[in-house]
């Protein structure tokens, strides 16, 4: 199984909407698809849509045929913006966008430009899942022998380059020999729980229960679940976490409950641009995604909708923030400058 893959002339994308039922992946050989997968939620998670568009703009610069300079450079930004509009609140989509962009911008040679670009995707497909790997045996230290984590969405392989963030930890607390059990929150609306997380870990045999989001402060009160690890999509200076919507409920219900509250993300999960929480931009998507459950009408039609797809959670209620290149432990004293400087 793979998430996005790099063909040379095209890119090869699991289509998630389809799972857990249909296994398929599609190949597109135009940009405009690429940022449509993004759009649409074929591709999703933070990392995987930054991975996504960096491959995307390496194809659309392959296929430009413009002879000026000028003319390749102003085209390539259109479809940089293009990409740059596609969701608006994971920060690891604007890194790889940016990325690119200097790329562009520095160099004065198309051909150069265009193996340049195709590099530079392959290594932010490359240095997400080593950074995956690295942030989970940084993190594996807070999951005990026995410990059943609960989890919200999917932080796993399918929303990275591979390996995931909070599955990262989950994957390498299993891989010293420790018994973990998962807790996986179902995630309405989309289900990012229930179709992908218990997927993804069911298939590898990881022991996976799943659970409807307003169960976890059962679970918490009752003493079944002792750690909570979720990934992010943008992590703000200091230290608040914008995640999929939930999470601050959860992370409110275990502090309550006196259980230690994780988030594992990449480094490209980082916003140095971003003092707070209040500062980021919070997607709202379409309200089908509420009113209707896998194609099933749930709602009365007409009736008043949000669907907020984030939120966010003060760094007061965090433990300890994982990433590749260290930990910020309780961040709300420190924010996350440190990770910033290494
Ligand atoms: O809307 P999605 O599915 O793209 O949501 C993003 C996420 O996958 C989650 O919020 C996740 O916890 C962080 S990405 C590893």
């Amino acid at each position: 199984m793979f998430t996005i893959k790099w063909n040379g002339d095209s890119v090869t994308i699991l289509d998630q909407r389809l799972l857990p039922v249909k296994e398929v992946y599609n190949t597109y050989r135009h940009y405009s698809d690429i940022a449509d997968s993004i759009r649409n939620m074929e591709t999703r998670g933070a990392p995987a849509i930054g991975i996504t568009a960096a491959m995307g703009i390496a194809l659309a610069a392959k296929n430009i045929e413009l002879v000026s300079l000028d003319g390749f450079k102003e085209e390539m930004n259109r479809v940089c913006d293009i990409f740059t509009a596609t969701r608006p609140t994971a920060v690891n989509l604007f890194a790889a966008i940016g990325r690119m962009k200097n790329i562009i911008q520095q160099e004065n040679d198309i051909n150069a430009i265009r193996q340049l670009l195709e590099k530079e995707a392959l290594a932010v497909l490359n240095e997400d899942v080593e950074a995956n790997k690295a942030l989970g045996k940084n993190g594996s230290k807070y999951l005990s022998d026995g410990d059943v984590v609960m989890t919200h969405c999917n932080a796993g392989a399918l929303a990275t380059g591979g390996y995931g963030t909070a599955l990262g930890v989950i994957r390498a607390a299993l891989s010293e020999g420790k018994n973990i059990q998962v807790y996986a929150c179902e995630t309405r609306p989309y289900l990012q729980g229930a179709r992908l997380t218990a997927w993804e870990l069911s298939r590898e045999k990881i022991p996976v229960t799943l659970i409807t989001d307003s169960m976890s402060g059962h679970f918490m009160r009752t003493g079944i679940i002792k750690k909570v690890i979720v990934g992010a999509d943008r992590i703000a200076l200091n230290g608040d976490v914008a995640n999929k919507i939930g999470t601050y409920s959860h992370a409110v219900l275990a502090k309550e409950n006196g259980i230690q509250f994780y988030v594992a993300a990449p480094t490209s999960t980082l916003d140095p641009n971003t003092k707070t929480g209040d500062a980021i931009v919070i997607e709202e998507r379409g309200v089908e995604e509420v009113a209707y459950i896998m194609g099933v009408q749930i709602a009365p039609e007409g009736v008043s909708i949000r669907n907020p797809a984030f939120d966010v959670t003060p760094a007061k209620y965090i433990a300890a923030i994982i990433t590749e290149k260290g930990i910020v432990d309780n961040p709300a004293t420190q924010g996350i400058g440190k990770l910033l400087k290494s």
